[in-house]
Order: structure tokens, then sequence, then C-alpha cells
């Protein structure tokens, strides 16, 4: 099957902030993107999600792309990324399980125990269960123009297993805990499995991004090529890292996200392409901050609200980026309580040093009044200026 996929003439980019935060470069200023930015507080969003379902804008590249754009077009110059529009729960459907969004993710037949991973495939071929996300991915480059680099991403394992295993999200995550206690074994085998799938999502839309003909014209022009390739970003969601005791997090959650940043890594440099930042996510894993500082391979770690930036760089050191990490729920405190919590937020993290990406503790809620997203972005552009002229 053909992808509709052109990595030829991509648009150069013309901001490179937050690849620059990415690799640990105190920046002029502070990137800044939201989680979920492309999403139901935005009435551009609203009217789209009337004539198409959730699954739908997901797989229908047009549509995915229109929505990545949205917030970039509203907020323009506002927004340093923007990130594909998908969901992590398409690894599990191309796994073969059903997933509903009604309107939480629910999966009608779940993994209930080691038996059931003999409806999992071993392999799936990305292409023909993924190729969409690496059409929108391309697409949208395209569409971007050069303006801001594109995310690009997937769930953890651990999180994707909680919502295969649970069949939805749940309160106590009890069944998934119940399988990483009882049949770890088995937890292993579904964990890899679904990174695998993992590893391919990623570097089909690293490469549905990039000039994927690298590989012959790496001879000549070289340090350009390698500049020009340089325009993405990757982030892994572990969204209910917080879930498990720091000791469970760091057995069974982590060693996939290992995995992952390390697969990547060698199958793009296989391709002879540079490779390109990665970010992750372990949601509220605050107390295994510094162990992901120095073994999980990744350039950024994102923070969520229940640490404070001195904290987070104290058990980071200077080995990694780190993004967040405001309230989502200040959103809601109006635009005076913004202003200075955004400002004590840059004040924190700039002291601290080392790369920042600045973004919410987690992603961006639906009832938040456009403006006052608008004003967050403001205040971040405002507030985190190294050296302000007087
Ligand atoms: O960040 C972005 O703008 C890109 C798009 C994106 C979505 N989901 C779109 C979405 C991303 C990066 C995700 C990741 C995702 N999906 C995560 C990890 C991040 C996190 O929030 O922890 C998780 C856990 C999911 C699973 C998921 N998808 C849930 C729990 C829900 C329902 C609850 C909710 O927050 O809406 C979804 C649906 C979903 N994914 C929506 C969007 C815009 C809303 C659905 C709708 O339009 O009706």
């Amino acid at each position: 099957m053909s992808l509709r996929v052109d990595t030829e003439n991509l648009p150069v980019l013309k901001n490179d902030l937050i690849i620059r935060a990415a690799r640990g470069e105190e920046t002029e200023r502070a990137p800044v993107w939201v989680m979920r930015q492309a999403g139901r507080y935005l009435p551009e969003f609203l009217e789209v999600r009337k004539h198409h379902s959730f699954f739908e804008c997901c797989k229908t590249p047009e549509i995915a792309c229109e929505l990545t754009l949205q917030p970039i077009r509203r907020f323009k110059g506002l927004l340093d990324a923007a990130i594909i529009f998908c969901d992590i729960l398409v690894v599990p459907e191309a796994m073969g399980m059903t997933i509903e969004m009604n309107p939480a993710p629910s999966l009608p037949n779940p993994i209930r125990t080691p038996e059931d991973l003999e409806r999992l495939p071993e392999r799936i071929d990305v292409n023909k269960k993924l190729g969409y996300v690496f059409e929108a991915v391309n697409l949208t480059r395209h569409k971007l123009n050069g303006e801001v680099p594109l995310i690009g991403f997937c769930g953890a394992p651990w999180t994707l297993m909680a919502y295969m295993v649970e069949g939805g999200g749940s309160k106590t995550y009890q069944k998934a805990k119940e399988w990483l206690y009882r049949w770890p074994e088995a937890s292993r085998t579904l964990l890899t499995r679904v990174a695998d799938v993992c590893v391919d999502l990623l570097v089909g839309q690293v490469l549905a991004g990039a000039q994927v003909s690298c590989r012959i014209s790496f001879c000549d022009g070289q340090a350009k090529l390698k500049k020009s390739l340089k325009k993405q970003l990757l982030q892994v969601f572990d969204s209910w890292a917080s879930e498990l005791p720091p000791a469970l997090y760091q057995e069974m959650a982590l060693p996939p996200c290992q995995y992952i940043a390390k697969q990547v890594r060698a199958k793009l440099q296989a391709l002879g392409h540079p490779g390109v930042p990665m970010t992750l996510f372990a949601k509220g894993a605050n107390a295994s901050l510094d162990v992901l500082a120095s073994e999980a391979g990744y350039d950024v770690l994102g923070l969520d609200s229940s640490i404070t930036p001195a904290q987070a760089r104290k058990l980071v050191g200077h080995k990694v980026a780190l993004q967040g990490n405001a309230d989502p729920m200040l959103l809601y405190g109006g635009q005076d309580a913004i202003k200075a919590e955004v400002k004590k937020m840059c004040d924190g993290f700039l002291a601290g040093g080392g790369g920042w990406i600045a973004n919410l503790g987690h992603g961006v809620t639906p009832q938040v009044q456009v403006d006052d997203f608008r004003c967050f972005l403001e205040s971040v552009h405002k507030y985190s200026r190294r050296n302000p002229e007087k």
C-alpha cells in the first residue's frame, strides 16, 4: 500500500525555539505549547466535531491536519509547536481492540487474563494500520509552512496497558495493577508488544515529516541537510505513571519507555537520520525524576503541577530539559491569577537554568475560555525572557 506522503520539498523551519530548548539550551524566551491545545475549548474544534466522530477526525488526514492547525492559526505567533491531532488509543486499536469514545474512552473487550494475549498480534504492519497518522503528519508539515515544529506522539506502554486491561479509565487501576503483581511476565509480554508498535509509530511519524531520501543524499551538504531534518519532536505520554509506587513504576513501566527511546534512536540512525529530541511525560512520577534524568534516555522530562520548578531541577540536574508545569485549573482563576502564577513559574524555571519548555502540567480542559488561554500564552512570552531589556 502506498501512503500519501510527500517528503520532498518540505518547508524550511522558521521557529526552532522548542528544538533548542529540548536540547538543553537556555533560550532567549521559553518556547510554549499546551497539551490538548487542539481540543474542545476551541469553538472551531467543536464545529468540526459536530460533523465527524472523534476517530473519524483522527483517521482522516485532512481533518486531523485542520484540527492541528486550528490553535496555531488562532494564536498566531504565540505557540511554538503544533502537536499532531490523534489519540494514544490508536495503538490498541491498531492491535485489533475496539475503542469507543462515549465521550470517555471505552474498550468493550478488554484483555482480562494472560490467555487473552493470544488475541493481540505479535507484530503489525504499521503502514497499513496507522498509515493515516503518517499521512496526517506529512500533510500538516506541508501546511504548517515551517511556522513551528510538529510534535509526534504515542502513549507509553503502561498507560496503554492500563486502558487495555481496565477497558477504559479507572479510579483505582485495580485490574491493571493486579496484572503487574500477579502476572509480571505476562505483563512484560504485553508491555513489549505495545512498545514495539509505539516504536514503529514514532519512527513513521518522524519519517513522514522528514526527508526519507536522506539516505542517498547525505554525501553533499550533510550539515545543511541535518539541520533541515531537525524539525520535529516526539513525546511519549505516560499519563498514569503516578498510579504506581516508585519501585513498581521503575521496575515495570519505565523499561518499555527506555526501550522505545533506544529503538527509535537506533532505527532512525540506521536510516541515516540525525534523530529528533524526545520527551517523556511520566505524569506525576516525581519520586523517580532523578532516575528518569539519568536512565530513561529522553532529552526532555514533562512535569505535572505537583512539583516546583526548583525541586524538579534539583532532582534532574542539567542532564535533561524540563517541560511544564502550570496547574490546568489555573486557567479558570481569572487573568490576574494567570499572570501572577505564570510569572512565578517562569521565575522558578529560569532560576534553575537549563532548557525549559513552558506548558501546563496536564491537558487544557474543555470549559477554558479562549481569552484566558491566550492570556496564559502571552504571559509566558512576557515573563520568560532571559535578560529582558529594562
Ligand atoms: O494535545 C493535542 O492537542 C493533541 C491531541 C491529543 C488528544 N489526545 C486528542 C483528544 C493527544 C496528545 C491526546 C493524548 C491522550 N489521549 C492521552 C495522554 C495525555 C493525557 O491527557 O493524559 C490520554 C490519556 C488519552 C486518552 C483519551 N482520549 C481520553 C482520556 C479522552 C477523553 C477525555 C478527555 O480528556 O477528553 C480522549 C479523547 C480526546 N483525545 C479528545 C481529544 C481532543 C476529546 C474527545 C472529543 O473531541 O470528544
